[in-house]
């Protein structure tokens, strides 16, 4: 049968992640997919930048315009970080009558009303099971497994870049500023990482998150958002002598009907499960009325781990499943009862 024409914009930590997966395991995923997925362009910015793998001259280009405008393009994986110009490239896609799959949880979580409201419009879909938790499978737990419950509270650890710091300053004495560093190198960290360390990233996960469980939207100044850049290594010490570990935990509960939200570096006794989340590892706990309390674990970002959230968000889009699955525009819609 005809391939499935994919274009990946934006051939950064996890772009490179997906072209790994989409040419080392072509024969898997043509099984999956049903039929061929052929990569057939990846955007850059930058064509002279080393690269680590090799791609074929006529799929590596700068010219985004012409991905764009090119028809014979199935699918685009849009991995531009950041609102400007991500934007404005997935509304352009959208309207080129593009399905779309992203890891950008900045774009969704500011923009995502106004994206899926268009993508409605055009009959399209955007998956984004790898704009949160990276390969954990919480969005489609959130919006699928659980979706005879009212979810009642997300605990969660959302931010492996932070979680990362954190464990390596406590656990391998190494200094803030170089385990800021490690992050960045090994593509943790987002292409700035402030916005993982003063809470933000945390902050915007759980913004979506809480959209698609309660159908409320929570702006990020609405909410106490703060980060572990002003932790020392002795905060982390004093809470260990007393029993407890720090974390940087995003939690929303609803509460007699009133919702209350934070994301912040928060101690955790050392009996809880999330105490003991290591590296980039995410964590989350989830309760819904009817099935009780929910755990899912995995790594939270990285090359590998986001990438495979983002082809099996792929193979969704080939075989069909994406257009029933995502977007929930039902879920995004406001809910008067929550304050
Ligand atoms: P990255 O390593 O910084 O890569 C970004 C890529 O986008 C680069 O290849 C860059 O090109 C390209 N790019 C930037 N602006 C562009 C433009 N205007 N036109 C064309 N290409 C452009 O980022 P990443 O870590 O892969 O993250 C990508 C997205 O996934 C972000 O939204 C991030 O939040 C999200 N995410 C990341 C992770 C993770 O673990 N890294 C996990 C989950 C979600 P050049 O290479 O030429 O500069
Ligand atoms: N920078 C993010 C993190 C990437 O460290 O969690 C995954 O979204």
């Amino acid at each position: 049968s005809s391939p499935l024409n994919v274009a990946i914009i934006g051939m950064g930590t996890v772009g490179t992640g997906v072209a790994k997966i989409l040419l080392n395991r072509a024969e898997q995923m043509t099984t999956r997919a049903g039929r061929p997925i052929h990569l057939k362009r990846a955007v850059v910015r930058d064509l002279s930048r080393p690269r680590e793998i090799d791609l074929a001259a006529e799929v590596l280009t700068d010219d985004i315009e012409a991905v764009i405008n090119d028809s014979s393009i199935d699918v685009v994986i849009q991995l531009v970080g950041g609102i400007d110009p991500a934007y404005d490239i997935m509304l352009r896609t959208l309207e080129s009558g593009k399905d779309v799959v992203t890891a950008n949880k900045a774009l969704l979580c500011e923009k995502g009303e106004s994206l899926f409201q268009r993508a409605k419009e055009l009959g399209r879909c955007i998956s984004f099971e790898a704009a949160v938790a990276g390969g954990v499978p919480l969005i489609e737990t959130v919006t699928q497994a659980m979706s005879a419950n009212q979810i009642t509270s997300i605990e969660a650890i959302l931010n492996g870049t932070s979680n990362y710091i954190l464990t390596q300053m406590f656990s391998h004495n190494v200094s803030y500023a170089d385990a800021v560093s490690s992050a960045q190198e090994i593509g943790y960290a987002e292409a700035d990482p402030a916005m993982d360390v003063d809470g933000t990233d945390a902050a915007q996960k759980l913004g979506i998150l809480v959209q698609l469980a309660l159908g409320v939207k929570v702006n990020l100044d609405q909410f106490l958002r703060q980060g572990i850049d002003s932790l020392s290594l002795a905060d982390l010490q004093y809470a260990h002598e007393l029993g407890y570990t720090v974390k940087l935990l995003a939690v929303a509960k609803l509460l007699d009907g009133q919702l209350e939200m934070h994301a912040q570096p928060t101690l955790i006794r050392n009996d809880n499960p999330l105490a003991h989340v290591e590296d980039a590892y995410n964590k989350i706990a989830l309760e819904g009325d009817a099935v009780g309390k929910i755990w899912l674990s995995g790594m939270g970002a990285g090359q590998m781990a986001t990438a495979s959230a983002v082809v099996a968000n792929l193979i969704d889009v080939a075989v069909g499943r994406a257009a029933i699955t995502f977007p929930r525009l039902d879920l995004w819609n406001p809910r008067p009862d929550i304050n």
